[in-house]
């Protein structure tokens, strides 16, 4: 049963102490979340893996490029284990690294020496290699904004990976005409643009996270038209469509905080994963809470670390037999941390 479940990780966890660190992002489940030692979002929880000296075993409540990014930052002789392998990012899985090696130098002929690569920590090690590779950096979604200016001061234009609707929200608060914006279509494997390629200053990876492009105009129409004093806050890997119809636009953290701060009586509409928006109703019940889209947008992937795949993970570890230990090759662990450090310098 659940309970029993919850006792045995009770004692596991009591029984290892600092031995064992348990990390959880925001849009976990609740059932696991409860049992994190740290919560956060992507980029407090790379801080919080590379900071802890102590622990001999990570084990990774999120998903795969998250304990990817964790084995990369901690020391060799820790252990980072993900509960279910099956914990995948689609956006991640959206760029690999045969395609980004394929469309490098058709940009660099078509732009020579004028680009530096961003990607999205979402994104297999690989392609953080690869963006570490060419001196450029990670970004997240709490830092993209001062990510990208920093590599617009380096270049006159930025390849960015694998979210386009992240890049393109950013480049356009910072001032970027969508008419300077190019896609990079992996499948076709040519860019995509009307125009003086000249003008060219950001190229958007075609990618997306299926679980935000859920929110839509509709909605907000909708909502707008239900709620007159709803306030609208969604994510920026929202299309941009909704992230100008909407009234504030930003990370997971941002999220939070705003919710937090905002006066008792007024009303939210959120637009991002189900478990932190039912988190927030819960948490807040002076306020009126409500997800964007009425049928809820949970992360599959996400969502498939659960009791039992955690007590699993627990138990392995306690009989010495760790499974899913997540572990980077060490000639890729070395370039994707020089593009980790160089975000990680900034923030
Ligand atoms: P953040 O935790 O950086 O807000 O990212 C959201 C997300 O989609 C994680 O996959
Ligand atoms: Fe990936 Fe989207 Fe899930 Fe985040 S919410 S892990 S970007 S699929």
């Amino acid at each position: 049963s659940d309970e029993e479940m919850k006792r045995r990780i009770r004692i596991i966890k009591q029984k290892l102490g600092a031995q064992l660190y348990i990390l959880g992002h925001h849009y976990q489940k609740d059932e696991v979340y409860k049992f994190a030692d740290a919560v956060g979002d992507s980029l407090q929880l790379s801080q919080m893996a590379a900071e802890n000296k102590k622990a001999a075993y990570i084990v990774f409540c999120g998903v795969h490029f998250m304990a990817e990014t964790a084995d990369i930052l901690t020391m060799s002789n820790q252990r980072v284990v993900l509960p279910d392998m099956r914990a995948g990012c689609s956006m991640a899985d959206m760029a690999n690294i045969e395609q980004t090696e394929k469309a490098w130098p058709i940009l660099q002929s078509l732009f020579g020496d004028t680009i530096i690569p961003l990607t999205y920590v979402n994104s297999t090690a690989e392609i953080k290699a690869f963006v570490g590779k060419h001196h450029g950096a990670t970004v997240t979604s709490s830092n993209a904004k001062e990510v990208v200016q920093w590599a617009f001061s380096k270049k006159q234009r930025i390849l960015f990976l694998p979210d386009q609707h992240l890049g393109r929200n950013t480049a356009y608060e910072l001032g970027v005409p969508l008419s300077e914006m190019a896609i990079w279509d992996p499948i076709e494997n040519e860019l995509v643009f009307d125009g003086d390629i000249e003008d060219v200053k950001i190229i958007l990876w075609k990618g997306h996270c299926s679980v935000h492009e859920n929110f839509t105009l509709k909605n907000i129409e909708h909502v707008r038209k239900a709620h007159p004093n709803m306030n609208i806050i969604v994510h920026p890997e929202c299309t941009h469509d909704v992230v100008q119809h909407s009234d504030y636009a930003g990370s997971t953290k941002y999220i939070m905080e705003t919710i937090e701060q905002a006066p008792s009586g007024s009303e939210w509409a959120i637009g991002t994963e189900m478990n932190l928006v039912n988190r927030l109703i819960h948490a807040h019940d002076d306020k009126k809470v409500i997800s964007l889209n009425p049928y809820m947008c949970p992360c599959l992937t996400m969502n498939r670390i659960d009791l039992p795949h955690l007590l699993w993970s627990l138990e392995m570890i306690d009989k010495g037999t760790p499974i899913n230990e997540i572990k980077v090759e060490s000639e890729v662990a070395e370039l994707a941390q020089k593009a980790l450090n160089n975000m990680l310098a900034m923030v």
